[in-house]
């Protein structure tokens, strides 16, 4: 179980469905996070990588097959779904994959011992944010890169207005804050990199709209967590049934963003 923060996936009325939710999100992105992770990000075949917050590990796969020469290192504060991540179908990097359980501030890693950090949706659940990333700096080598990837609820667009959408997101917002996260946390990590060390911070916003996913899946992938966590994940499904046909037409725009920041381990204090 997770020790703290705003994701819990064994207490959600819809666990099965939340994790469907990760897999499509994961799956979807794969060609574009393959190709941001190596030619934004710098990731090497050879690197040693670490994955915080890997969750069921469907990311996973991708990131042994970018670091194949190399290793990864997947970590998470839920046991429960470390044991998921272990049961994916992946080949495993010549120097080895493992799924070690992390508290909530601290890595089970040893000083400079990684050369590619990446965190994908972690930080708006963290409370500890900034012992979590200043934990992650101690681990990375000389030269080390940390890459972000976060929400960030200012990035959604959508018209004509849905009240169900709006009170859904701000719904979310209040409980996910509630719980020590932070909706808004996007626009946030590149201070909070600088704060604990890290320099060459830079960041980037990648959005999406029906050009890029359609539309049931865009909607499920930017509001299934929060219908979920709201206990609306009924409402959410007949509002995409009704939604569908305007999108379709054009009427109807749908747009959620993520802020993606890439820095690098300055040198030690
Ligand atoms: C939304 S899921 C994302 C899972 C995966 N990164 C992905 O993109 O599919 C968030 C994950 O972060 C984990 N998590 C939350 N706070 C954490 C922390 N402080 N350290 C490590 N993992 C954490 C949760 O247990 C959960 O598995």
């Amino acid at each position: 179980m997770s020790d703290k923060g705003s994701y819990n996936v064994s207490t959600m009325s819809s666990r099965d469905a939340e994790l469907a939710r990760l897999r499509t999100q994961a799956e979807r992105l794969y060609p574009l996070e393959s190709k941001l992770l190596k030619e934004w990000g710098g990731l090497k075949e050879n690197h040693r990588v670490l994955e915080v917050g890997c969750g069921p590990g469907f990311l996973t796969p991708l990131l042994c097959k970018l670091a194949a020469q190399g290793q990864v290192t997947s970590c998470d504060t839920s046991a429960e779904l470390l044991e998921i991540c272990r049961q994916q179908k992946m080949e495993h990097p010549k120097l080895g994959f493992r799924a070690l359980h992390s508290t909530s501030d601290k890595l089970p890693l040893d000083d400079k011992s990684q050369d590619f950090t990446y965190l994908r949706f972690v930080l708006q659940h963290a409370p500890e944010r900034l012992q979590l990333l200043a934990d992650v700096h101690r681990t990375l080598d000389e030269n080390g890169t940390v890459c972000v990837l976060d929400t960030d609820d200012g990035l959604n667009i959508q018209h004509p207005e849905s009240q169900f959408v709006t009170d859904l997101i701000k719904d979310a917002q209040k409980l996910q804050a509630g719980r020590g996260g932070d909706r808004f946390v996007g626009r946030k990590i590149g201070g909070y990199l600088n704060e604990v060390g890290y320099v060459d911070v830079q960041n980037r916003v990648l959005n999406f709209t029906t050009a890029d996913l359609p539309f049931g899946i865009l909607a499920k992938i930017s509001l299934g967590f929060k219908s979920d966590l709201c206990g609306r994940r009924e409402e959410l499904e007949t509002w995409i049934k009704q939604t569908e046909p305007l999108a379709a037409s054009g009427r109807f725009f749908l747009s959620a963003g993520v802020v993606l920041t890439i820095a690098k381990k300055g040198k030690s204090k």
